[in-house]
């Protein structure tokens, strides 16, 4: 029965459906409290201060971020449910980017297992340990595709390629969101940054971009379409220019593609202070103005900053925005709060829900760790390594025992103590049967000191193997840690020099927030594993793989460029008028200062790198080897609208079991607007014995090969087209198909 003593909100048999409670509650909302629902304040850490409490009872907050301690978020929805005039509950926003106590690795390392079962998982996981806190939504995951890896927040990107991005996009919002949000341990998801963030010009963070509408389409906002249709319930803009408008008062990415086009429903908040910024971007002449762009361009809330609260009613009285677009931006955040199932059920009982870092998420975090690690050389098969041929192992470098540090970006509230090093790994693994000697050798990875590295030649010298753990601390990448110089750090390359000469074998592990550029190390090391951050479990999967309790089968999510001057270099480039060749350019080292311009064949290249990146998007080996053999389609005629399958044999010739992912690639050779050389269009991870042969399958629909034409509509041409499979976008067993125009 209807408690008429209670808030109007909270009355939710009045009314049957969302809409119609969310359209009751608009009627009986004043301009201010409507205004209060489009404004999220930081609440700082701990318990909440009394403004806050002011300012909820007056119905002035509709979200907060960055309160994590559960009695001060119940206390918070209390006070909003019980002693404000209507009893809207609260959004409780917070980072959790890839786990909240149990830190699974960075999105990149994510991106790298190429499972997007893992991938859900390990959202589900840092959903259920999040909610345990009050929070019910995460500003996560970050969808921007990023091709630049100076760029810091590449950490926290799923790489460079639209397809495997815009499916593990889905995964995580899948995984945050669960089958129902309003269940107990779902939170609100946020697709973000809107949009284009990741062309940052040079790779500095918050830098301009400049995205040609046919890029941006094809390109960058395919995985925020892709997490709309997923049902992402929020996003949110871009700190950067677009264009010349900067996103957060973009109308033409949020009003008419996110709205009109996409039919998005949830709300749009900005980043954080970004509607003020819009003045410094120099858009505007003052918050007011700011305001104004920003509400009119479509962003329903404002994180983090007071242009909405302190101006959107004079605009409204003003008459410049009108109360029906006020009303639009707060059903969207309403409709939100219901779909969380917040009006019913806003408090949280920790106890209701599974324990944190439990057996469950810290072997999620674990398995997403050694799937995410890619093995990237392995000279005369010196990994894996037999425990019982060691006696001994030196295992040297600042980040062998660093436990802070394997954590990566964004970890607010990763508990530091559930994370086991490489070293703690290592040393338990081996046991008794061989010395681990350890020598940290540089204070950190930036270390310029080396005095230490006769102590670590050493231990080199004196063991069966070294293990070197290299790489970057995680406070080199994320937001605004963007690097110039992507080479490792410090004196990194020296030590690697030094032991080298020891002429011991040496395996090299780095963990980094980004791609780095290997070329002056690579060939001084017989084995590389390349584990990005990996998270709190990084030591037992490093640990596993280089034992060969597991095999190597992360795949590169990213192109690693040989040096900086190539970036960007992405697998899924154009072919240009005149495509290099490694025919045209073989005696590029030996050019006659007094050779005709002619003499390399006048093809797109660098004189100094060539034109193919040190490592190919996709790249990543195992300790068995696959063969791709008789790649087939069920039709090679194709008509609008058929769905073929693209079927492939992959052999396991090697000695061991392992998973492969195995990758589908097309092109469409010729198009009304120029296509890339190769475009991902499917992916599998499967499982192969030794001497076993798998055939794997992949179902291609002709709309699989549309894209955005010159009239900015999605088509879809007849012609003929290329379909590659294999284990890397460098793959060569390729098969044809024509699309026929009915
Ligand atoms: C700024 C970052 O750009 C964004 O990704 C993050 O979610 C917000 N700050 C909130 O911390």
């Amino acid at each position: 029965m209807t408690n008429m003593n209670a808030p109007l909100a909270n009355r939710g048999n009045d009314v049957n459906t969302i809409e119609e409670r969310v359209n009751t509650l608009l009627t009986q909302m004043t301009l201010a409290e409507k205004i209060g629902q489009m404004s999220q304040l930081n609440a700082g850490d701990g318990y909440a201060p009394d403004y806050l409490a002011d300012g909820l009872r007056a119905g002035r907050i509709g979200a907060v971020l960055n309160i994590v301690d559960v009695a001060a978020v119940n206390e918070l929805q209390r006070i909003a449910m019980e002693e404000s005039r209507l009893g809207i509950p609260l959004l409780v926003g917070r980072d959790v980017i890839h786990g909240f106590k149990a830190v699974a690795p960075i999105p990149l390392g994510q991106a790298a297992t190429w499972n997007p079962n893992l991938v859900r998982e390990a959202a589900h996981v840092a959903a259920i340990e999040a909610a345990a806190s009050g929070i019910n939504w995460t500003f996560a995951p970050m969808i921007d595709i990023s091709r630049d890896p100076r760029w810091g927040r590449i950490a926290e990107s799923l790489g460079e390629d639209v397809f495997l991005a815009s499916r593990l996009a889905v995964a995580m919002v899948e995984g945050f969101q669960g089958e129902d949000l309003s269940a107990t341990g779902s939170i609100a998801a946020c697709a973000k940054h809107f949009a284009g963030y990741g062309a940052a010009e040079s790779g500095r963070d918050y830098a301009t971009t400049d995205i040609p509408e046919s890029e941006l389409r094809n390109v960058y906002l395919r995985p925020f379409n892709a997490a709309v249709d997923a049902g992402v319930a929020t996003l949110m803009t871009s700190f950067s220019d677009l264009n010349g408008v900067p996103a957060t008062g973009n109308e033409f990415l949020l009003r008419q593609v996110l709205r009109e086009e996409w039919c998005f429903d949830g709300f749009v908040v900005s980043d954080w202070d970004s509607i003020r910024q819009l003045q410094i971007h120099g858009l505007t002449e003052n918050d007011r103005e700011s305001a104004y762009e920003a509400a009119t361009a479509g962003v329903d809330m404002e994180m983090a900053g007071d242009a909405y609260s302190g101006h959107l009613a004079e605009l409204v009285e003003a008459g410049r925005i009108s109360i029906g677009s006020i009303d639009t931006a707060v059903a969207n955040i309403l409709r939100a709060k219901f779909r969380l199932g917040l009006f019913e059920n806003a408090f949280t009982k920790p106890e209701e829900l599974p324990a944190v870092a439990n057996g469950w998420a810290l072997e999620t975090a674990k398995q997403a760790a050694t799937q995410s690690v890619v093995m990237l050389r392995n000279e005369h098969n010196v990994l894996p390594l037999a425990a019982a041929e060691l006696n001994s192992i030196a295992v040297i470098g600042p980040l062998a025992d660093a436990p802070y540090q394997q954590l990566g970006t964004w970890v607010f509230d990763g508990d530091v103590e559930l994370s086991v090093t490489p070293l703690q790994a290592l040393r338990s693994l081996v046991g008794d049967a061989a010395d681990v000697r350890y020598v940290r050798a540089m204070e950190n990875s930036r270390s310029r000191a080396s005095e230490a590295f006769d102590e670590a030649v050493a231990a080199a010298r004196d063991s069966d193997v070294t293990i070197l753990f290299l790489g970057e601390e995680s406070i080199l990448s994320g937001e605004a840690h963007s690097r110039a110089d992507i080479n490792l750090p410090g004196d990194q390359a020296e030590l690697v020099r030094r032991i080298r000469e020891t002429g011991k074998p040496v395996v090299a592990v780095i963990q980094a927030g980004r791609p780095l550029t290997l070329t002056n190390i690579v060939d001084q090391v017989d084995a590389l594993l390349f584990a990005w951050h990996p998270g709190a479990m990084g030591g037992p999967a490093i640990a596993d793989l280089l034992f060969g309790i597991e095999s190597p089968s992360g795949k590169l999510p990213v192109s690693f460029p040989r040096m900086v001057g190539q970036i960007p270099i992405y697998y899924n480039q154009k072919n240009t008028g005149k495509p290099p060749s490694w025919d045209n350019i073989a005696h590029i080292d030996d050019i006659d200062t007094r050779a005709p311009q002619t003499s390399l064949g006048m093809s797109a290249f660098h004189l100094d790198a060539g034109f193919t990146p040190l490592f190919a998007f996709g790249h990543g080996l195992s300790y068995t080897q696959f063969e791709y053999r008789h790649i087939r389609m069920s039709a090679n005629e194709l008509k609008p609208g058929d769905e073929v399958t693209v079927s492939v044999d992959v052999c396991n010739t090697g000695g061991v079991a392992a998973e492969e992912v195995v990758q589908l690639y097309v092109r469409d050779p010729v198009a009304s607007v120029t296509r890339p050389v190769k475009e991902l269009k499917g992916f599998q991870r499967v499982h192969v014995e030794p001497g076993e042969t798998v055939t794997v399958d992949f179902r291609l629909h002709t709309d699989d090969l549309s894209f955005y034409g010159r009239d900015g509509q999605l088509v879809t041409e007849p012609g003929e087209f290329h379909v590659w499979a294999g284990g890397s976008s460098e793959t060569q067993l390729r098969t044809e198909f024509r699309l026929e125009s009915r």
